[in-house]
């Protein structure tokens, strides 16, 4: 049995039962009272004002990149699938019957985790009654035998009640054969309301040149898109689509181009934008309106479809998926434990192949290096770098009530133990393992700045001290330059400054 067929029974047997159904307290001043403290942030703007929900309505995401939920290290990040899944509840709440569909690029990373990580995705969407995903090339770098095992084979085992969405790319082919039950399909038509909807998706050849060249893309084979078009568009057309969209996992000038070459798509949702598509969105060409919707799954699109109008009249609201407007929602809170307590079952992030330090040295851990630096020791304890690996499990200040302990996941413990590479989530080897083998190396230890220590301690050891200071050597400048911003990068630490954060954790070096 290949691995990811265990894992996947690994995770369909972990699957569990349904969340205690709790929210959370409605955010700003109850009505009729007005906040007294300037302090509280502009509420943002009410969501969908005035749309009528009778209308067709699109919400569209995509390239996720890993991203399900904000990892919780900064108070302000948007997005994540339990507010998305909030948002399809509100507006479900208000009448409106929305038809969500997906670009793909669910996952950033080719590892078992990823794997692991995309059907907690897959089933996610389901749950949120996803119609439609596309296909990323990092989900294709999952492994063309994995896919297909995610794909729509109505075998008897996937007895789950809530139908998995369809994976569409009309222009790539797996193991060179047509028709292989499981693989994506060319697209899709469903009815809501008045509508016929004809959906196709297609993935630009050139956004997976990278990862075919890196050898990632075995077994895949990606036709240019205006080949396979025509034929799929025909087919929708006879087979009464009365509109046509076209989610396009291309950049955004592909998308217009495809857009102007194939006029007869109603609506082209486009990759391949900034990460905060605020700006020239949607946009117009011919009949056709282009959409995109960012990246990390920071916003969703909704697309509202006025009926009775030729060509379809439509409207656009970029929602940002912000904490004040959205709650966590339960289902999304279990799927997220799920694939925690998995993570943890399997041993994932301790089975990693660790890579090589510098010169072969190894951590020691920040307890024997106070043995001598007891000051610089004392001082680290009481910066928030000693507690970094507790935080994985209590999460922050405010949001123990809805925490779902990650210290079992590689993707957070990168940053929150000593001896891992952060920005590659690879352990060096003797870095940190598990908190049981591993409790010497709990936190951003002093060996994450200075390097592992264990020949400086043997050279102090020897009498050596002159040769021992460059194995731990850092620089002020170093620092500034490379050292914090490893960790302190704008997804975790979108204010970091080096001036302002330096003096809170800066220590005396002598006793
Ligand atoms: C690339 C490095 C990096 C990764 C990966 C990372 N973090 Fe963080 N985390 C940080 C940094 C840096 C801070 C401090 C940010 C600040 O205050 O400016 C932080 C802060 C936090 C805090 C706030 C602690 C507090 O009490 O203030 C939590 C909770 C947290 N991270 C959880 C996570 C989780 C969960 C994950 C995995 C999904 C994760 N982190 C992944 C770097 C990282
Ligand atoms: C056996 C005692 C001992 C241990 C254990 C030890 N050190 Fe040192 N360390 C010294 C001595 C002695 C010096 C040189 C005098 C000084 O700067 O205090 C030194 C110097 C340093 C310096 C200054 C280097 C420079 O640029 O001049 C750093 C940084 C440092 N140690 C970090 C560490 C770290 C990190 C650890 C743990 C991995 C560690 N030390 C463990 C004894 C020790
Ligand atoms: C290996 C990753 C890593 C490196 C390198 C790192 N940090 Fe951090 N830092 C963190 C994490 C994780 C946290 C959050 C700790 C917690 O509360 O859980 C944090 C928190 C902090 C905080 C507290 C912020 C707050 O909101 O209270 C300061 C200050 C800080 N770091 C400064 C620095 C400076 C300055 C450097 C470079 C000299 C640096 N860090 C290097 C991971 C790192
Ligand atoms: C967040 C990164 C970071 C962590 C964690 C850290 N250090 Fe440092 N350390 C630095 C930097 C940067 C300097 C250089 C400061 C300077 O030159 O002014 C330094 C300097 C030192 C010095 C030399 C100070 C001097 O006066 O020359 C010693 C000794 C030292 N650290 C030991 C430790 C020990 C022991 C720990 C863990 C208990 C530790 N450090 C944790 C970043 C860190």
């Amino acid at each position: 049995m290949p691995r990811w067929t265990a894992l996947f029974l690994a995770t369909l047997t972990v699957v569990t039962g349904l969340a205690t159904w709790y929210w959370l307290a409605p955010t700003g001043p109850p009505p009729g009272l007005t906040p007294k403290s300037p302090a509280i942030p502009p509420s943002p703007d009410p969501l969908l004002q005035d749309w009528p929900p009778d209308q067709l309505t699109l919400v569209v995401s995509g390239e996720q990149h890993g991203y399900l939920e904000p990892c919780g290290c900064s108070e302000t990040q948007s997005g994540g699938y339990s507010r998305r899944a909030d948002l399809l509840r509100q507006m479900t709440k208000r009448g409106f019957k929305p038809v969500p569909l997906d670009l793909g690029g669910l996952v950033q990373r080719r590892r078992e985790q990823s794997r692991l990580k995309y059907q907690t995705m897959l089933s996610a969407l389901a749950d949120m009654s996803y119609v439609a995903v596309g296909v990323g090339p990092e989900d294709l770098a999952l492994g063309a035998d994995f896919l297909l095992s995610q794909g729509d084979t109505e075998s008897p085992e996937s007895s789950s009640s809530t139908p998995r969405p369809s994976l569409l790319a009309a222009n790539v082919r797996l193991f060179d054969t047509d028709d292989l039950p499981g693989a994506p399909l060319a697209s899709r038509l469903i009815t809501s309301g008045q509508h016929t909807i004809g959906i196709t998706a297609i993935l630009d050849p050139a956004l997976a040149r990278p990862l075919a060249a890196a050898g990632a893309l075995n077994d895949v084979a990606i036709r240019p898109p205006e080949d396979v078009l025509p034929a799929v568009i025909e087919s929708l057309v006879k087979q009464g689509a009365t509109l046509l969209v076209l989610l396009s996992h291309a950049p955004i000038d592909t998308s217009l181009a495809l857009a102007r070459q194939f006029p007869r798509f109603d609506i082209v949702i486009s990759a391949g934008g900034p990460e905060d598509p605020l700006t020239d969105n949607p946009r117009q060409v011919g009949t056709t309106t282009v959409v995109t919707v960012g990246q990390k799954g920071k916003y969703v699109g909704v697309i509202g479809i006025a009926p009775r109008t030729m060509p379809p009249r439509t409207n656009f609201e970029l929602v940002n998926l912000d904490n004040q407007r959205f709650s966590d929602h339960p289902k999304m809170i279990q799927a997220m434990r799920t694939y925690q307590q998995t993570l943890e079952q399997l041993d994932l992030a301790a089975a990693m192949l660790p890579i090589d330090t510098s010169g072969n040295r190894r951590f020691v851990g920040s307890a024997k290096c106070g043995e001598c630096h007891t000051q610089a020791l004392a001082k680290w304890k009481q910066t928030p770098h000693s507690h970094a690996f507790e935080s994985l499990i209590t999460g922050r200040a405010g949001q123990e009530d809805h925490w779902v302990p990650r210290s079992f996941d590689a993707e957070c413990l990168s940053c929150h133990v000593t001896g891992w590479e952060p920005q590659k989530v690879l352990p060096f080897k003797s870095g940190f393992v598990d908190k049981n083998t591993s409790s010497h190396l709990l936190g951003n230890g002093c060996e994450n700045c200075h390097g592992p220590g264990d020949r400086h301690v043997a050279l102090v050891e020897s009498g050596d001290v002159e040769q021992s200071l460059s194995e731990v050597r850092v620089t002020l400048k170093q620092a500034r330059r490379k050292t914090c911003i490893a960790c302190h990068d704008l997804d975790n630490s979108p204010k970091f400054d080096f001036d302002t954060y330096w003096p809170q954790v800066a220590h005396p070096g002598r006793d």
